[in-house]
């Protein structure tokens, strides 16, 4: 059987993602010690379950193959989602990777008050950003940054940030606090428009097994 190939986000992501594929009877050893290969082959137990074929890849080149089409389904997280695109269905909260987008500062910062210029949000999410200023109705400059966001407002670089937070300890261990929360983050499942036609047996099998395993062990 020709197998599917889902890219799924490396990092903070890929643990869970393997973990659940495992529950789910698919032998991820390849996936477990992937060494330097890039394309990994995870057979399902299940014979009537297409075998995957899973690339570990960065959350933004995720969307970028599953919209175009190398492959047939991703593990991405919401906020990657909300930045960068939505040519895919988006068909499965798989429930971990669970976070909040938030607008941060230092506490003296205050959002409420007028400003006689945009205010500047250092993010790595623009895209974001700019969305949810425009719906307050408010003007803002975006600063990109590609990593420890934080260092914005605290260097004087930024008024804010909007970035994602997991424990919260990186704003307290920095002295920044949480203004407001944009939008809630889980890892999702998405699929390629034209595959979720040409492979739908395969693609809604894949999705049931998934689900079970997300359910965990049926009480008899
Ligand atoms: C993310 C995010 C925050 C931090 C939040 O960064 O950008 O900096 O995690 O996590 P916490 O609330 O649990 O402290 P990441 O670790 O992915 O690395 P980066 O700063 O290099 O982007």
């Amino acid at each position: 059987m020709e197998s599917l190939k889902i890219a799924l986000t490396k990092g903070r992501l890929e643990q869970k993602s393997v973990a659940l594929f495992e529950t789910a009877g698919y032998d991820c050893e390849n996936l477990k010690n992937p060494g330097r290969k890039l394309l990994l082959e995870a057979p399902c137990r299940d014979e009537t379950a297409a075998p995957l074929t899973a690339v570990l890849a960065k959350a933004p080149d995720v969307i970028t193959y599953v919209e175009r089409g190398v492959c047939d389904l991703g593990v991405v997280g919401k906020d990657t989602i909300m930045e960068y695109g939505t040519r895919f269905y988006e068909v499965l909260d798989l429930g971990f990777g669970k976070c909040r987008f938030a607008l941060a500062s230092l506490p003296e910062t205050d959002f409420d008050a007028p400003v006689y210029k945009p205010r500047v949000i250092g993010t790595k999410y623009p895209n974001v950003t700019r969305a949810w200023f425009a719906k307050r109705g408010e003007e803002v400059e975006t600063v990109k940054i590609e990593g420890s966001v934080e260092l914005a407002p605290i260097l004087g670089l930024a008024d804010g940030i909007v970035d994602i937070v997991e424990t919260g300890t990186t704003l307290k261990e920095n002295g920044l606090v949480i203004k407001t929360v944009v939008a809630p983050v889980s890892a999702r499942l998405i699929v390629n428009l034209v595959s979720m036609k040409m492979k739908k047996q395969e693609i809604l099998t894949f999705i049931e097994i998934i689900q079970d395993a997300m359910a965990g062990p049926k009480a008899q």
